[in-house]
């Protein structure tokens, strides 16, 4: 099987990369633009394989993308290239709609001229919007409408309307998936928990946006790439697939969790100014991937954040080449009034 892996530099991107290695043969081809947001050095060891390669490619770049194409003609196509941070997108939302939509499309369009067994969509959770604090009773299913807060979750479901579209009217053999939020190892630390972690092994400050009581429902990236996995070889074409743990914590906890496990003082807690639009709670109801492909998360999350500190305290340059680099003038911006 050959499999192209869009934004593979990336955090669930280069986590996939290493799962299918681990258990299948595949032919690999990574295509990355290698924004501030991919890293080369995270596929170090996986670039030691005779079945992977890397591309350096925009996704949008439409003539790139057939050249490639032409050169590689993958059976799968799974897509992760995108523009992922929900504050970025608040900042400057152009890029968010040239990379999440057009280059979906063009993506789709090279597909098309190709042919492909399977084009697999990477969404989120954000797509629909979020659930009220106070109705736990409530959670996201694959047919919740979509109802967007920020420019990011927007430029998502256009995109998923868009691969339904090519799906309907070209008959291209499409599957989405919509995943709640990620932690785990390679995670670029302006993300909560990353973040999180590099400011309190440096004695930095926390900044939780509002009173630090928003909800998200938390998956370890490894329990993501293996429902992934199951969808691209067993999942139904032209679905679309929940995917969470159900694991829903508030923010504060989440800080307090990391604080405790690194022997640091809640003293570091900030209380800055709310995200604008922030989404309060999301929470994923995953009963049809479970019923239909069998998929289970495996990694609990008292597991899986020990896992993660561990992974940040024993792989420091990693992270604290991001830190020092112009990811500090982004830091200064976002954070220095708020
Ligand atoms: P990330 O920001 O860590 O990585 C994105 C990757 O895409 C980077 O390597 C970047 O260089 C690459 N990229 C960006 N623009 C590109 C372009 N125009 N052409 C080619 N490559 C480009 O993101 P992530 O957290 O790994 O998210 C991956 C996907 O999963 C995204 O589609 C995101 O919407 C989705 N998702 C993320 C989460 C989460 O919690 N992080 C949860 C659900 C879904
Ligand atoms: O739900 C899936 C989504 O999860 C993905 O589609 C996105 O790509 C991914 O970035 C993530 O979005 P969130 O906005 O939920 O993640 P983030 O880590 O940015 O924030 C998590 C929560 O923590 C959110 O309520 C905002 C809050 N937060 C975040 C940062 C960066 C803070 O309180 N302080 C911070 O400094």
């Amino acid at each position: 099987m050959k499999l192209l892996v869009t934004g593979g530099a990336g955090f669930i991107g280069s986590n996939f990369i290493y799962y299918i290695q681990k258990h299948y043969d595949d032919d690999i081809l990574c295509m990355d633009a290698l924004t501030y947001a991919g890293n080369l050095e995270t596929l170090t060891a996986a670039a030691k394989s005779p079945h992977y390669s890397f591309v350096r490619c925009d996704i949008a770049d439409r003539d790139a993308v057939f050249k490639v194409f032409e050169a590689f003609k993958p059976d799968i196509v799974v897509n992760f290239a995108a523009e992922s941070h929900v504050d970025r997108s608040i900042e400057n939302p152009g890029i968010f709609l040239q990379t999440n939509v057009m280059g979906t499309q063009v993506l789709m369009d090279v597909c098309r001229k190709y042919g492909i067994k399977r084009f697999h969509q990477v969404s989120t959770d954000e797509v629909y919007g979020d659930l009220p604090l106070d109705r736990p009773d409530l959670f996201f299913t694959e047919s919740t409408p979509l109802h967007t807060s920020s420019p990011y979750s927007a430029s998502k479901a256009a995109a998923d309307l868009l691969v339904l579209a090519y799906h309907r009217t070209y008959d291209l053999p499409v599957t989405i998936s919509r995943c709640s939020n990620n932690y785990g190892p390679y995670q670029f630390p302006e993300k909560l928990i990353p973040l999180m972690i590099a400011n309190c092994l440096n004695d930095k400050q926390l900044p939780v946006y509002g009173k630090g009581l928003n909800v998200r429902d938390w998956l370890y990236v490894e329990d993501h790439c293996k429902a992934i996995d199951l969808i691209i070889r067993k999942g139904k074409v032209g679905e679309v697939y929940n995917i969470g743990g159900h694991n829903e914590m508030a923010n504060i906890d989440i800080v307090k969790l990391i604080i405790k496990t690194l022997g640091k003082s809640e003293d570091l807690i900030t209380f800055v100014t709310d995200r604008k639009g922030h989404d309060l709670r999301y929470a994923i109801d995953p009963a049809k991937i479970k019923a239909e492909l069998g998929w289970e998360p495996e990694t609990m999350f008292a597991d899986g954040i020990k896992l993660t500190i561990d992974w940040y305290l024993e792989n420091r340059p990693w992270w604290e080449r991001i830190v020092s680099g112009e990811y500090r003038e982004y830091y200064e911006k976002m954070y220095g009034n708020r």
